[in-house]
């Protein structure tokens, strides 16, 4: 099967205009917004197109699927609220690719999909998690993005949905993907093969303290929310230091003060704190010293603490044949330039795993840049990650 590489840049290209945002190649199209739902109008014409019957299910992934048993491809194209152009589309774009090539070729049968809110505007992976079963529709549609609405109120807007897709007419599912860190890069290696795919968990926390006065209230009787969130912060990096490795990441990327004024003492501070590991053993502990100093803090500064719903996911490992694939395919490809290498990001491959097996592989991001708009490709390294994934999709045709 020989993949189309113009067509393929072509269309990754028309597919970063829904949303095209900011500088460079930046794009807004965050799960369920008019963008995302234009993007899916669009790539549902071009499953049409290349004979995969499109398919929403209830959350809004987006099926083209093949007659009976195939191998699932594909990733998601939703965005980060500020994005780039590669980060899931890239995914979609090279699947769509290989399913009409393997069409062209006479084989073997590929289905793809776009799964929805993978950038989690509402959870974490929400519509493949929802899709493999790990999260019910039901307690998904009571799930709030950053601004309040709920889920269930945002995918009203998708077309009418029908049934969930049977996972069992999968055969395996493998997802290309921007590796979104610097090792690639730095190395100038073409390709990653991914070995294991992080764990994660998220939640929210809030302190809530005393809204006040910020000329007339002295410094010892105030309660104020952001000052606790601040001890918060240096309190768990602290404490984190005798729990994590160099590869263990936190963040807390959401803050909402209120009422958000410079004249008022915050009473209140909202935020999201999410960390990220190998080891499921790790993320416990990280959750104990994060519930531990917060409740502590809270307790010095007389602010009451509560903490929102656990998200999560659990580090999961390729699966061995699909991996050795890949790597073949890898080395035929981009012979010395690739690599084995966990994946820091979280992927829908991870729910996707609870079905079937499940692989991945990664091309390199200029500069380790993503979830940002300078996140970019070269357009030979995107090409050569469109090559080992046809050259695997082949193989086990
Ligand atoms: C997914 O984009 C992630 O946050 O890793
Ligand atoms: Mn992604
Ligand atoms: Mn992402």
């Amino acid at each position: 099967m020989i993949p189309n590489s113009t067509r393929f840049l072509s269309d990754l290209h028309e597919l970063r205009q829904f949303g095209a945002a900011g500088v460079g190649k930046g794009v807004v199209r965050p799960a369920y917004s008019a963008a995302d739902i234009a993007a899916r109008a669009w790539l549902a014409g071009k499953f049409e197109e290349a004979g995969l019957p499109p398919h929403y299910d209830p959350m809004g992934s987006l099926f083209g699927l093949a007659d009976g048993p195939s191998i699932l491809l594909g990733s998601h194209s939703d965005t980060q609220p500020e994005g780039g152009w590669l980060d899931g589309a890239l995914g979609v774009i090279a699947a769509l690719e290989v399913a009409r090539a393997a069409k062209e070729a006479g084989g073997p049968a590929v289905s793809v999909v776009s799964f929805q809110d993978e950038e989690g505007r509402f959870g974490v992976t929400t519509g493949s998690a929802v899709w493999s079963g790990s999260l019910s529709l039901e307690d998904a549609d009571k799930l709030t993005d950053r601004d309040g609405a709920t889920l269930a109120e945002a995918r009203a807007a998708m077309p009418t949905a029908s049934a969930f897709v049977d996972p069992s007419r999968f055969t395996g599912f493998i997802e290309m993907h921007i590796e979104q860190g610097p090792w690639l890069d730095e190395a100038g290696e073409a390709v990653g093969v991914v070995t294991d795919i992080v764990g994660i968990r998220d939640m929210r926390i809030t302190f809530e303290g005393e809204q006040n006065h910020a000329g007339t209230t002295p410094m010892h009787l105030r309660r104020d929310a952001f000052q606790a969130l601040g001890a918060f912060n240096a309190a768990i990096n602290e404490r984190f230091r005798n729990v994590v490795t160099p590869q263990t990441v936190w963040t807390i990327g959401h803050v909402k003060l209120h009422p958000d004024a410079h004249s008022i003492v915050p009473g209140s501070a909202t935020f999201s704190m999410q960390w990220r590991d190998r080891d499921s053993t790790r993320l416990a502990r990280m959750e104990e010293v994060i519930r531990e100093a917060a409740t502590q803090v809270a307790r010095e500064q007389g602010v009451r603490v509560s903490f929102g719903q656990m998200l999560g996911l659990e580090p999961v490992q390729m699966d061995a044949k699909l991996r050795g694939v890949l790597e073949e395919s890898a080395e035929q490809s981009a012979a010395r330039s690739w690599r084995k290498m966990p994946s820091g990001a979280l992927h829908d491959a991870t729910n996707v795993s609870r079905h079937m097996p499940v692989a991945m592989l990664f091309v390199p991001s200029i500069n380790g840049i993503s979830h940002a708009f300078e996140e970019d490709t070269s357009e030979a390294d995107l090409i050569t990650g469109l090559e080992v994934l046809a050259g695997a999709v082949a193989q086990l045709g």
